[in-house]
């Protein structure tokens, strides 16, 4: 399915968000105060951040790990922010070949914030590369071929390499290890998310009620991408509606538009759910497979899709696959037993 048909028929989707997110910059948090929740990765940042400018050294390389839209591509710039530093800014599919981290490496200055973002995505060549980058700074590379290859080998300045993945099970253990500092991102709990769009409407100057930021806070997803973009949807219903605020009946009215549960499952969350339920009794069932059924990519499914259907107690990881729980069964409104039964044939 195109992306654009997809928005169209309510099906959310990473991108999409990703898109938002450029349109929408004055969304994003500025400093450490305007970053909500997480306290205690602020708290530690901060101590950090503050002894590396006491002792006017740069901060350690910092590893960000966590499903999409919890904030680590914004707490990356509000680090170059508070630090007084350039930032420069690639993600690992982006670079090819070593000569594109070179490029990058070699216009760096002291302090420089460099934020690769999906790092568990580097190139086998350019991950060396940038190991060295990291413990010794220092760039080594390989000109010509052949008998007449030589290395070349360039101090670098002190820099803070930031890389954020949403699957640390993929980055390999000696580029982990020459992290100093790594944070891991939890979804966001009721009450953050509550603030958060507090503060999103407050940008877009449209009042919403408490009924209503509630309702919106559990529909979220625990994601504050995922709460900025209901709150764009829902400014638009209120102004469709001639409603002066967002109310709970127009947050209740619109998460019906988009096909949105009380629990914030859109139409794909249910379709894995059922497909669990209907086709493999309820589980367990392999991710690729999964992915295969409901004609997502198995990364999709995997950072975006799961880790808030297990936050929810909708499913559960076991070694032999995902299995659906009893309270899916219940929020889906179908008889465990009937199926189970179903599907001995
Ligand atoms: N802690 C937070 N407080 C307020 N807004 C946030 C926070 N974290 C993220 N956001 C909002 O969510 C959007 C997505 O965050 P982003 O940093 O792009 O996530 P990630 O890089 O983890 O995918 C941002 O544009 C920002 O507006
Ligand atoms: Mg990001």
């Amino acid at each position: 399915m195109e992306k654009q048909e997809k928005e169209r028929e309510g099906i959310v989707h990473a991108e999409t968000y990703r898109a938002e997110d450029d349109r929408d910059v004055t969304l994003r948090p500025r400093n450490i105060a305007e970053f909500l929740g997480q306290a205690k990765i602020k708290e530690n940042l901060t101590v950090f951040i503050d002894a590396a400018k006491a002792r006017r050294e740069s901060l350690d390389h910092l590893f960000l790990i966590g499903p999409p839209g919890l904030g680590k591509t914004t707490l990356a710039q509000i680090v170059a922010r508070e630090l007084g530093a350039d930032f420069k800014v690639t993600s690992a599919p982006a670079m090819d070949k070593p000569k594109d981290l070179v490029g990058i490496l070699t216009t760096m200055k002291k302090n420089t914030v460099f934020f690769i973002d999906e790092i568990h995505r580097l190139k086998p060549a350019i991950e060396e590369m940038l190991y060295i980058a990291m413990e010794d700074y220092e760039l080594d590379w390989i000109i010509g071929q052949g008998p007449g290859a030589r290395t070349m080998r360039l101090p670098l300045p002190k820099f803070t390499l930031i890389g954020a993945t949403t699957k640390a099970g993929n980055v390999s253990s000696p580029l982990a290890s020459r992290f100093g500092i790594s944070f891991r991102f939890s979804l966001y709990d009721h009450a953050d998310m509550e603030a958060i769009l507090r503060r999103s409407a407050g940008i877009f100057n449209v009042s919403l009620d408490d009924e209503a930021a509630a309702l919106l806070a559990h529909a979220s997803r625990g994601t504050p991408r995922v709460a900025n973009r209901l709150i764009r949807r829902m400014r638009d219903f209120a102004l469709v509606d001639g409603s002066p605020s967002i109310t709970k009946r127009v947050v209740a009215n619109g998460l019906e538009r988009l096909e949105i549960d009380a629990l914030g499952l859109e139409r794909l969350d249910r379709d894995i759910l059922r497909m669990i339920i209907e086709r493999y009794a309820g589980g367990p069932v392999g991710a690729e497979t999964l992915a295969i059924s409901v004609g997502e990519a198995v990364e999709t499914l995997e950072d975006y899709y799961e880790p808030y259907l297990i936050q929810a107690g909708l499913i559960q990881r076991t070694p032999r696959g995902r299995v659906v729980t009893p309270f899916a069964y219940t929020h889906l409104n179908i008889k465990q037993e009937r199926l189970n039964a179903n599907a001995l044939f």
